[in-house]
């Protein structure tokens, strides 16, 4: 399935169990000030799995602000050129409540195309059961370091001559040969990955038990 804007029941449903805020205000402000980057947080308890919140660097990647995504499934950002065989491997990941990292061709707000790195984990809560979904996003074609910060550039800042040479050299590659399988995904990218991942796992439950006490 892949409608570019989810059915209004989604929405309904969504928006009468986040009346008030998406995720609470402290959870918000705890993963803005631990986790740097594009990042989501989704709701798989609620009907077809929508955003309950979008970083800045989301918004930015994007082009849509927080309130034009929340309540909807993140396949918005999908065109009729995105890899099918890699959208039914995140479909069938998020069924089985599983991990998984594709790269995806997106398009923001403006219709521009980029290559989306995409990393997406359950995050259980102290009970065990899910409770979110957390989706991290990358560009691949962004210069990492060992610690993986120099990978949020592309994203914040302007994006100079030959980093958009590598982009777009690297997209076409990866286009080529995709990524089937989570082996594919460079080295520093999945470790990229996966420490944003793990802050956002650790700041979800650290709050998730003290709510709890
Ligand atoms: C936390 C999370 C983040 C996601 N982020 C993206 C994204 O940035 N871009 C995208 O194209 N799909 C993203 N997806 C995948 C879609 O939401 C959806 O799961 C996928 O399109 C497969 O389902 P469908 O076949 O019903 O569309 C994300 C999914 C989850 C759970």
């Amino acid at each position: 399935m892949s409608t570019a804007t989810p059915p209004t029941s989604n929405v309904r449903h969504w928006a009468r169990k986040h009346a008030h805020n998406s995720v609470s205000d402290e959870l918000a402000l705890a993963l803005y000030t631990r986790v740097k980057g594009a990042f989501v947080l989704s709701d798989p308890t609620l009907p077809d799995t929508p955003l309950v919140y979008v970083s800045p660097g989301f918004e930015k990647m994007s082009g849509y602000s927080a309130a034009e995504c929340l309540g909807r499934n993140c396949r918005f950002l999908q065109g009729p050129e995105t890899d099918q065989e890699e959208v039914r491997r995140i479909r069938e990941a998020v069924e089985g409540k599983k991990a998984v990292s594709a790269h995806l061709l997106n398009f923001r707000k403006d219709g521009e195309p980029f290559i989306n790195s995409l990393h997406i984990a359950p995050v259980h809560s102290a009970s065990g059961s899910t409770k979110f979904f957390a989706g991290v996003q990358l560009d691949p074609g962004a210069f990492v370091d060992d610690s993986g910060i120099a990978i949020f550039r592309s994203w914040s800042n302007d994006v100079d001559e030959r980093r958009s040479a590598d982009f777009a050299r690297n997209s076409v590659d990866l286009l080529r040969t995709s990524s089937h399988e989570h082996s594919d995904f460079p080295t520093k990218e999945r470790r990229c990955h996966n420490a944003i991942l793990g802050k956002i796992r650790v700041t979800v439950r650290t709050l998730d038990i003290a709510a709890m006490r």
